[in-house]
This record gives C-alpha cells, structure tokens and sequence, in this order.
C-alpha cells in the first residue's frame, strides 16, 4: 500500500497512463466542508474543480473509475452540481456509464419542511470501453427462482428455438447499492476521523466487482483509507493521496489496524 500527501491532480500527473486498475474515491462535495484547508468550491467552479481531476484519472486508469458525488441545497434549490459534472464529462468524450446509486441507511434528517430526505447519492462511473476485468455478480445472491429450463423465442419462420443461454450461478446485484450508515456501521471506527466518510460495504462493492484479485485501486481523496483498508483485506494493492498529512496519518493507522486484525 502507497500513501502520499499532496494535491491528488499534481500526484497523479506523475503516474503512467494505465497504470492502476479501478479508481474508488470522494471529493469534497461543493463547499460542505472546509476539510481544514478552506475548501469552498462551488456551482460550475466545483464542476471545473472536479472534471480535470476525474479526467486525470481516466488517463492512469485502463478500468472502472469511480466517484461518489453529491450537491448541496439551498434555500430550496439542488445545486446539481453532479449531473452538470455527468454532463461536462460526456461532452469532453469520456464515456460514462449509467451511474450506479449509494443508497445510505440509516442516515438522520427529515428531508425538511417539504421535501423527501436525501437517501442516496450518485456514483460517477465511466470506462474507456468493455472492462478489462469485471467480476459483476461477486456481490450477487443467489437467484431467487430456479432456471426453469432453457429459454426459447421463436425464429422467422415461427418455430421455437431454444437458446444456449447459461443463467448465472448468482444474480446481478443491480446498480443500487445499499449500505448502513453512521457510527458503528462504517467498518471501523477510525472511519469518524474524517468529515465525510463512506462506507467501508461500498467500496468493497467496486472493489470486489471490479478489480481483479492482486490489482491495484487508487483512491486519490482517501480520507480515512476506507478504500485502502478494503484492498487491503480483499487482496489487492491500494494507493491513496490526500492533501492533509492527518488523513495521510489516519490511513497509515486504518491500515495498521486491519493488519492486526488479520492476524488474529
Ligand atoms: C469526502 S473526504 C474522503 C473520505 C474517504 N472516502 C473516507 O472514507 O474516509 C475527501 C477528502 O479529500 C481530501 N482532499 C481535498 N482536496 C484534495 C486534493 N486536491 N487532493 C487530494 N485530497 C484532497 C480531504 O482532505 C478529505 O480527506
């Protein structure tokens, strides 16, 4: 595992093209938090902000990356800033791919005088192209009815034909990804040090699927190393960047503990 403190887009300017397979990572979301070094990015600047990062990105990764983005409200206004940003990377040629929902249980608010409360935010995902590795029902279950047989339909002439269709041992977990939220659920409790963590059962998620075994995820904003640490214990390698020497600490002791961990 690799932990380095700096600017992720500078940091990334130095790797190679292609070089990790999946990026698993949030930014700052906007100005909801100032992250100790006065973050208050907001609206289109957010939006510039974070498509020169996300397309640096796109360069050094030959899978899946990842961004878990959300906006803010205001006096009843959504700023939209995740969609403009879909929007900004579609239009620059990147090739996103339907982003999969984080749906968060568990999390407190009412949703407002008026509203509905903010259950999930959206995953940016984009590839440059069929994934060289996908693994897309390691987090599946088991189907819920039997086969049934094999399927046919009926060809030009009106017979049945029956298909070679294989259904698959295990179903697909489908794009929403559902996860408990808040103190004790996060995978460690480590995980609070930070402002704004995600949970440890979501990047275990697009690791999982994502990665193959041995691999190497980048997360470039790794906060408390809920990425790494999840590597870490999956069986691949992980690099994390952050700007602050604590979260660069932080991670060096999320990733201490799981080692202990592990070897009990
Ligand atoms: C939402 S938090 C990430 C939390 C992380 N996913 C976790 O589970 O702990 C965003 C992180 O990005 C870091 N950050 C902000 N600007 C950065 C930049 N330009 N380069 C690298 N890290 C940055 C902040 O210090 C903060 O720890």
């Amino acid at each position: 595992m690799e932990v380095l403190v700096g600017d992720c887009l500078e940091i990334m300017k130095s790797m190679e093209d292609d070089s990790v397979d999946l990026v698993v990572c949030s930014p700052p979301y906007e100005d909801a938090r100032t992250y100790g070094i006065g973050f208050n990015l907001k609206g289109q600047d957010w939006v510039d902000w974070a498509v020169e990062r996300y397309m640096e990105c796109v360069r050094v990764c030959k899978g899946l990356v990842c961004w878990v983005v959300e906006g803010k409200t205001r006096k009843f206004r959504w700023s939209a800033t995740p969609v403009l940003m879909m929007a900004d990377l579609h239009r620059a040629g990147v090739k996103l791919r339907k982003p999969p929902v984080y749906k968060r249980n568990g999390i407190s608010g009412s949703g407002g005088p008026d509203w509905l409360r903010n259950d999930y935010e959206f995953v940016i995902c984009s590839s440059k192209g069929k994934l060289p590795w996908s693994d897309n029902t390691a987090k599946g279950k088991p189907c819920k009815y039997g086969p049934g047989g094999k399927p046919s339909s009926r060809n030009r002439i009106g017979n049945r034909v029956r298909s070679d269709y294989e259904p698959p041992k295990l179903a697909n977990p489908g794009n929403v990804i559902s996860c408990s939220v808040g103190g004790g659920r996060m995978g460690s409790r480590l995980a609070h040090e930070n402002e704004a963590p995600f949970a440890e059962k979501l990047a275990d998620f697009f690791v999982c699927s994502f990665c193959p075994p041995g691999g190497v995820v980048l997360d470039p904003f790794c906060g408390s190393g809920t990425t790494l640490a999840v590597a870490a214990k999956t069986g691949r390698n992980g690099i994390g960047i952050d700007v602050r020497d604590s979260q660069v600490d932080l991670t060096h002791r999320r990733l201490a503990e799981n080692a202990v961990v592990q070897d009990r």
